[in-house]
């Protein structure tokens, strides 16, 4: 690769029905592509992180719906619908939290729905189309965020991140990590603590990775150093994605978030929640409505070591892959189209509507 940019987190190979990404399973040792045809294959790319990051994984579901009504041989349209609505339920089932995976087969369904007047293939290549389209307006929607997220910052500053918001979780450039990278272009010399993230290590296996390939200074820490830097002064912002936002500002991102939200109100250090629209989830009322994934015990006590680090026996195991930060403790939501601040139920209305204006790549701030 020439520069991070160039590894490409997920595309679609058309000409072997493919779609194509990174397994991130095996970063930062081994930089592989898996090439995945079947609909099984797709959804367990999702299922088992090979594909991660709420964005990235409405992107290879999108492809992946294409890819799974492509090649049907129905002619009727309410024939193709049905076909279409199975895919859509398949590759949903896959993980229940990230709104994105939602969010972008709803926008599969809406796009056929649109087109249901056409012939069959003309409405395939609408799909086709509009997978495309959700990526490149991901990649459009972080270089937005990249503004108004480096708005907030000064030169020299420190900022702590957890999990892995960045390019490897997107289209390109990351949610959290585009305000660095755009500081990086700058000149604004940044300096980042990536938490490791337990249990699958996200920070500590991929953000330190594209960071480090982009030329960032980066630390890496365990997830119980987050005081200790906070208590030397040496983070002025913590930078975060998320997974789903509710519409009072709650928001669901990777376990361990809340702590670092909660410390950071303690040291007064602000705390920004980086959010695409696709992510923010209008429908649901508070985090207490969000479907937190729980995931196999075993990612916690033996998945990284040789032997089980835990008695196997007399020992009950509790494994939630996200947790749900009070708006109470987030000081911003970065979106495309501005940033939201409290009181968020307002706020994110606010954004919502400028959005829902200006159509596709519409302007406007709410501050
Ligand atoms: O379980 P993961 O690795 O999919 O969790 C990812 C996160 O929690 C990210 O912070 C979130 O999806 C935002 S990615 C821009």
């Amino acid at each position: 690769m020439k520069t991070i940019f160039d590894l490409e987190t997920v595309y679609l190979d058309d000409e072997n029905g493919a779609v194509v990404l990174i397994d991130q399973t095996l970063l930062p040792n081994e930089i592989k592509y898996l090439h995945l045809t079947t609909q099984p294959e797709i959804r367990q790319s999702i299922r088992e992180l090979c594909v991660r990051g709420a964005p990235a994984i409405g992107i290879a579901a999108a492809y992946g719906a294409y890819l799974g009504v492509k090649n049907s041989s129905v002619e009727e349209f309410d024939d193709f619908y049905e076909v279409f609505k199975a895919v859509k339920q398949y590759l949903a089932s896959a993980r229940p939290t990230a709104m994105n995976l939602f969010w972008a087969l709803d926008k599969m369904e809406r796009c056929l729905l649109c087109n249901k007047e056409k012939p069959i293939d003309v409405i395939i290549d609408a799909l086709r189309f509009q997978a495309d389209e959700i990526k490149a307006e991901d990649i459009r929607t972080n270089k937005a965020i990249g503004e108004f997220g480096l708005s907030l910052l000064k030169m020299n500053d420190g900022i702590l991140t957890h999990c892995n918001a960045g390019s490897l979780a997107t289209g390109k450039y990351g949610t959290a990590t585009a305000p660095i990278y755009l500081g990086q272009e700058r000149g604004y010399n940044l300096r980042v603590f990536a938490d490791e993230t337990r249990p699958l290590l996200q920070g500590a296996r991929l953000t330190t990775f594209e960071l480090a390939a982009a030329g960032v200074d980066v630390t890496l820490i365990c997830d119980n150093m987050a005081a200790t830097v906070m208590k030397k002064g040496w983070i002025q912002a913590v930078f975060v994605g998320c997974d789903r936002v509710a519409a009072n500002g709650d928001t669901a991102n990777k376990i361990g978030t809340a702590g670092v939200a909660i410390l950071a109100k303690e040291y007064g250090i602000p705390f920004y929640v980086c959010a695409p629209t696709s992510t923010i989830d209008m429908m649901t009322v508070n985090g207490e409505g969000i479907e937190i994934e729980e995931r196999n015990p075993e990612e916690i006590y033996k998945k990284w070591y040789l032997k089980p680090m835990a008695p196997e026996q007399g020992v009950k195991f509790f494994n939630p892959a996200f947790d749900v930060t009070d708006a109470k403790y987030i000081t911003g939501i970065i979106t495309e189209f501005g940033i939201a601040r409290p009181p968020y139920g307002q706020s994110l209305a606010e954004i919502m509507d400028i959005k829902h204006k200006a159509g596709e790549g519409g302007k406007g701030r709410v501050e």
